[in-house]
């Protein structure tokens, strides 16, 4: 069946989980049954009907959901749900665990795919088993498109455009400034530990955690870029001290798959690095000091197997929590974007933002992955790219940007 003919627009996979009930309630509140052909997809029948006619009493544009019922390790199933639709958007993680057959799924039926993950170990393992022959279906599998990594890199691509339209070339460099207030979920804790239990006994999925080209395609596996910052730093663009920024590991190789997928239009001696900039002064070096040596000491706890079990049981939220609406709601982020790059004519710089009032890990990643799917829906994509194992601004691009801002995300390049 080809992919415009098909029974939904878009499945919603893991709909009832904590994020996915977020991504369900964005949906049905923006969009109406005209515009969107939706299924909900889950394993639980009971959960996905009470979650159903929530969402058609609190929306009122829909007068009811279908859903679609299957179990992430059915792999039979799940390609009757791949066949169904146009697109999958699925939140069902840790996704080491669960989010290989869907791939699988999607890829033999020619159907466009989105998700959260940020998982290295899992991406890179997507990318060898799958890169080529998405390629050849024509389906465009679109990783990380949540807080990690849209903001990143589709920033990045913004402010690369910016820097080719006004001074004729790229930016050399582009360095991320991330900061923000937000809770952590279950699942978001799971995936984590899922990715730490890969490395503890797969040297590929270790190989993907330090090498900082790790996703970019095979045989193009090194560049200028070292690995992502792990201690407290000076930073003389922006005169602040800056600490290491969790996201870092994930939207710095993501963004460099992109420049690697789109045959380099950034040079091959592009670099990116993100951090958290922490202040200027005594204060925002003692601050970054303490961040780095926090952050320092998680990632080792991560390392240790009965370390991760115990955080895990006993510290972090179970799968299915998160924080609360209101958490949600005064929760804010901003991603800043300084370029820096060198013309004819001298030195330029140009600078991105992309910013929100709302929590980023789930309010704002909830608006983010629900347009990131609106525009495979809608083939509203500015790349070449028509298949593959793709990044947010190499299998989506640019026409994410004014889908963003309609989301309520702020979005700003200046030179
Ligand atoms: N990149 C980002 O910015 C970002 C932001 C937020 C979340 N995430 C990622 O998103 C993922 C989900 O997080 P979350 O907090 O929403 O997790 P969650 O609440 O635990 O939800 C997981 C979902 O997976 C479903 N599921 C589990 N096992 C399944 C199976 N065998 N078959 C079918 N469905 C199954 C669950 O179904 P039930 O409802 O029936 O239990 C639930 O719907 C995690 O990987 C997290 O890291 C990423």
């Amino acid at each position: 069946m080809s992919n415009t003919d098909r029974q939904y627009d878009l499945v919603l996979w893991g709909a009832t989980g904590f994020t996915g009930t977020l991504v369900a309630e964005y949906l049905t509140g923006t969009y109406t049954p005209d515009e969107l052909s939706l299924a909900l997809g889950g394993r639980n029948e009971d959960r996905l009907r009470t979650l159903a006619d929530d969402l058609v009493a609190d929306a009122q544009k829909w007068e009811s959901l279908p859903i679609v019922l299957g179990d992430a390790t059915d792999r039979e199933g799940l390609q009757e749900i791949a066949d169904s639709t146009r697109v999958v958007c699925t939140t069902v993680g840790p996704y080491t665990t669960y989010g290989t057959p869907l791939v699988e799924a999607c890829v033999e039926a020619g159907t466009d795919y989105c998700d959260l993950t940020g998982e290295l170990n899992w991406i890179r393992e997507m990318i060898d088993r799958y890169h080529e022959d998405a390629v050849e279906a024509g389906s465009r599998i679109v990783h990380s498109c949540g807080v990690d990594s849209i903001p990143a890199d589709i920033g990045t691509m913004a402010v690369q455009s910016a820097s080719v339209d006004e001074f004729g070339t790229p930016c050399d460099l582009v360095r991320l400034y991330v900061d923000g207030r937000g809770g952590v979920s279950g699942g978001t804790v799971a995936s984590a530990v899922a990715m730490f239990d890969a490395a503890s006994t797969d040297p590929i999925a270790r190989q993907a955690l330090r090498n900082p080209y790790s996703l970019a395609p095979p045989g193009e596996r090194t560049g200028v870029d070292s690995s992502e910052q792990r201690r407290p730093k000076w930073d003389p663009l922006r005169s602040v001290w800056t600490a290491p920024s969790p996201m870092a590991a994930v939207n710095e190789r993501v963004i460099r798959r992109t420049n690697a997928l789109l045959e380099y239009p950034w040079g091959r001696e592009f670099r990116c690095t993100e951090a958290v900039p922490t202040g200027s002064g005594i204060r925002g070096g003692a601050v970054a000091t303490l961040v780095a040596g926090g952050f320092g000491l998680a990632a080792a706890g991560m390392t240790i197997d009965p370390v991760r079990a115990g955080l895990q049981r006993f510290v972090f939220p179970d799968p299915g929590e998160g924080p609360s609406r209101e958490q949600i709601e005064s929760g804010h982020f901003a991603v800043r974007l300084f370029g820096r790059g060198t013309a004819t004519d001298g030195p330029f710089v140009v600078e991105g933002t992309i910013r929100a009032d709302v929590d980023p890990g789930y309010g704002a990643t909830a608006r983010m992955l629900g347009e990131a799917a609106m525009c495979l829906v809608r083939n509203e994509t500015a790349t070449p790219l028509e298949g593959g194992v793709l990044t947010p601004a190499s299998g989506i691009g640019e026409s994410l940007v004014d889908r963003l801002r309609d989301a309520g995300l702020t979005v700003s390049v200046s030179v």
